[in-house]
């Protein structure tokens, strides 16, 4: 049997009130991609940051070839052959893809123009197509993804470590990823795939190492001989995970009509650019898109959070364009955003306080708040939504993420808004809890309320949405019928189109 090119053995790791690692083990073969499955908060992260230098284990041992290996920093690791592409990237913008590659690592001798085109050797060995004289500020997020790849490979990393790399990519390049990395393990390198998704692992990896609260519940188990079925059940233990019933919508009225709307982001720039949408009583409106192309300032513009540059914004017949969120509110609206305890919840504040704040006005008595209503209130909401505290005085912060959640839709829900609208509803919850915010959601698309999603997880907009908006540089670029839309379809558009190369805004720029 060959010596294991890493075997992380029995690592512990605790962060005060937090065993994030309670002997884990990971052992990965020379050639081969290995996955580190689990949900969120399973340890994934942690395990792998004791390999990269980026944490000291409390216990356990990390070995390289067979070697016991002790890192005091990330550039201890990366010297003995461990390169870690981040969840966040760490590029220079202004520096050109060459600069970013070589960047504390350059050889001395040698110009500007020797250096792009080692680095055009380097990518072309690898499949990639990269020009390493432009800046990284032109890149897509799939763009910059590889010159984080490259900066490990010019580093001469032997172990690749990707933390949720197809997070930030359309369905396309999640595929063009999985090729690079088998070209890579093809030349006697290791990688390690953490990912939550199981198609991805399955269609891409050669093994996979199950992590639950954050030990190892399966190791090294082959791909080819386990179903995607077994991994999911491994990743969420005995919980049972019903599926999200799906009933056909039947659309009414619009409740929510956004026409030729602009929205400037902080920079001036039209991070919203003439965007037309409705959304009717009793329908899911879906809006995919790679993040970071406008989705947040659309919501943020509907809930009245973020001021419209031009168009109008209609809820229920009347024009909130210009209102504040608290007329919005009146007129039907419900805002779940996507930073929950930015403007959704308060996280200093006890959870009743969180939980009354829509229904502050009716909770209202002349000056005094009427607490055993409020009191009321908060048991309902907990009641209805399934939300598990340890007490209603309890500051809001103690929560996690799924209960949260539970408790903003709730609190949202229960003033039966006419349109709902949704950002990112699921996302850094575990499996159980995106099944349970999805049945809510459905459940009230179900009872008459207009709901618009958004979501960067294609799968979910398929299986819950009943149209599907695409959304690309602050544009909508597309419709889609998910019963008839294929995901290439879909993440073609999400791409601004199939011929990602010759964007007029990037070429504009570079000429
Ligand atoms: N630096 C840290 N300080 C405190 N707690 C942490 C830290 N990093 C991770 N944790 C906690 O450790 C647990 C495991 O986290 P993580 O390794 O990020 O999981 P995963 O990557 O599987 O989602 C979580 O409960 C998380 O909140
Ligand atoms: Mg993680």
């Amino acid at each position: 049997m060959t010596v294991p090119a890493v075997e992380l053995d029995g690592i512990w790791k605790r962060f005060p009130g937090v065993i994030a690692n309670s002997g884990a083990n990971l052992t990965v073969r020379p050639g081969t991609v290995h996955a580190v499955l689990g949900e969120n908060g399973a340890g994934k992260t942690t395990l792998v940051n004791c390999l990269a230098g980026v944490y000291r284990p409390d216990e356990g041992a990390v070995r390289l070839g067979g070697r016991e290996m002790s890192f005091s920093s990330p550039a201890n690791a990366i010297t003995a052959g461990i390169g870690m592409v981040h969840q966040e990237f760490r590029l220079v913008p202004t520096f050109t893809v060459a600069e970013n590659v070589v960047l504390g690592a350059a050889p001395r001798v040698i110009d500007q123009g020797g250096i792009e085109a080692l680095v055009a050797d380097l990518a072309a060995r690898f499949g990639f197509d990269a020009d390493p004289g432009r800046p990284v500020w032109q890149l897509s997020m799939g763009e910059r993804q590889r010159v984080e790849i490259l900066k490990a490979l010019w580093r001469e990393a032997n172990v690749l470590i990707l933390d949720e790399p197809t997070a930030v990519l359309t369905p396309q390049e999640a595929v063009e990823l999985g090729e690079v990395l088998r070209r890579m393990v093809a030349e006697g390198r290791s990688v390690i795939f953490i990912s939550h998704k199981l198609d991805e692992v399955v269609s891409f990896c050669d093994e996979a190492t199950v992590l639950r609260s954050g030990a190892t519940v399966a190791a090294s188990l082959p791909v080819a001989e386990v179903d995607a079925s077994e991994l999911a059940k491994l990743m969420v233990g005995d919980v049972a995970v019903e599926p999200v019933p799906v009933a056909v919508a039947m659309p009414g009225d619009p409740t929510l009509t956004v026409d030729a709307l602009s929205v400037r982001d902080a920079r001036g720039l039209l991070a919203v650019d003439d965007v037309s949408l409705e959304v009717r009583s009793g329908e899911i409106v879906g809006i995919a898109g790679v993040a970071g192309n406008g989705q947040r300032a659309l919501t943020d513009a509907i809930a009245g959070l973020e001021p419209v540059e031009s168009g109008t914004i209609t809820v229920m017949q009347h024009d909130v364009t210009s209102a504040p969120p608290q007329r919005r509110f009146r007129a039907g609206l419900a805002y779940v955003p996507e930073d929950r305890l930015g403007v959704g919840l308060a996280p200093k504040l006890p959870v009743t306080e969180n939980a009354m704040m829509r229904a502050y006005r009716k909770l209202r008595r002349g000056p005094i708040i009427a607490w055993d209503d409020a009191d009321q209130l908060t048991d309902q909401i907990i009641r209805e939504f399934e939300v598990k505290i340890g007490s209603k005085g309890a500051p809001l912060a103690s929560l996690s993420g799924g209960n949260l959640q539970r408790l903003l839709l709730g609190r949202e829900l229960t003033g039966e808004p006419d349109i709902l609208v949704a950002s990112q509803p699921t996302r850094g919850l575990d499996v159980a809890g995106v099944r349970a915010i999805q049945r809510l959601i459905v459940q009230q698309r179900d009872n008459g309320t207009g709901v618009l999603m958004v979501s960067e997880d294609l799968d979910e907009l398929l299986a819950l949405a009943d149209r599907i908006l695409v959304m690309v540089e602050g544009r909508i670029v597309g419709e889609f019928d998910p019963r008839v839309a294929t995901r290439a379809d879909i993440g073609a558009a999400m791409m601004g189109g199939s011929d990602r190369g010759t964007r007029p805004d990037t070429e504009e720029v570079s000429s």
